[in-house]
């Protein structure tokens, strides 16, 4: 009874606070003003953790395909983004998304990210841009080794309309439970 009550009460507010929408099809195109873009350089540092009991990036769906391992599988992530190359530096953001595994040939492995870097704290406190390129893990299965370019396809807030690029170093890779810690170089085209 009492759940009933809270159930009714809920969809009462629910209801009410749905505000009137009149549809109507709108449309307008203008000349754009010409705007003077902005470049931002970003410097930080990404985590993503498999291992352990509370890990930030974790599996979702894979092939049921025998022996694929994590080949070919899907990962959401929650990853941290801090100052310093340690995981316990100082936080200044997160990295939330997916990469899916793409390769089944080892010695090509690699993934695609689709990302979303947002900042909690500073300057750019609630602005985030978005990666979407391809990873090509083998390359980097060594930490301290190669670097590599990753496409930046838009952004929010601050980095709202943003166009770039990150360069990417591995400064911790293990291989065993696949925890990886990336220095990135960020450059960002902006208004
Ligand atoms: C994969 O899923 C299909 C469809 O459910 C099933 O027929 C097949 O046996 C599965 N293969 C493996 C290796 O589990
Ligand atoms: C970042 O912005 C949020 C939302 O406006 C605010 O609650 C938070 O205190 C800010 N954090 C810092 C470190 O400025
Ligand atoms: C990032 O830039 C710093 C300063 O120029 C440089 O020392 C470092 O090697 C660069 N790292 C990457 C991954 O580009």
């Amino acid at each position: 009874m009492g759940k009933q009550v809270i159930l009714v009460a809920s969809a009462m507010i629910f209801c009410v606070a749905i505000a009137p929408v009149y549809g109507q099809y709108y449309s307008e195109t203008v000349m754009a003003r010409p705007r003077v873009e902005k470049m931002t350089r970003l410097h930080f540092f990404f985590h993503d953790i498999l291992s352990g009991t509370n890990p930030a990036a974790v599996p979702i769906a894979r092939p049921n395909i025998t022996d694929a391992g994590l080949y070919l599988s899907l990962i959401a992530m929650d990853d941290p983004l801090t100052v310093g190359p340690e995981r316990t530096s100082t936080r200044i953001g997160n990295a939330q998304g997916l990469y899916v595994w793409t390769c089944k040939d080892p010695t090509l492995f690699g993934a695609v990210l689709y990302t979303d870097f947002a900042f909690t704290s500073g300057r750019f406190n609630g602005s985030s841009f978005s990666l979407f390129s391809r990873y090509p893990i083998a390359e980097i299965a060594t930490a301290g080794e190669k670097i590599i370019e990753l496409a930046i396809v838009g952004g929010r807030g601050a980095f709202r309309m943003a166009r770039g690029f990150a360069l990417t170093r591995a400064t911790y890779v293990n291989a065993m439970n696949g925890d990886a810690s990336l220095e990135f170089n960020v450059t960002l085209y902006h208004y």
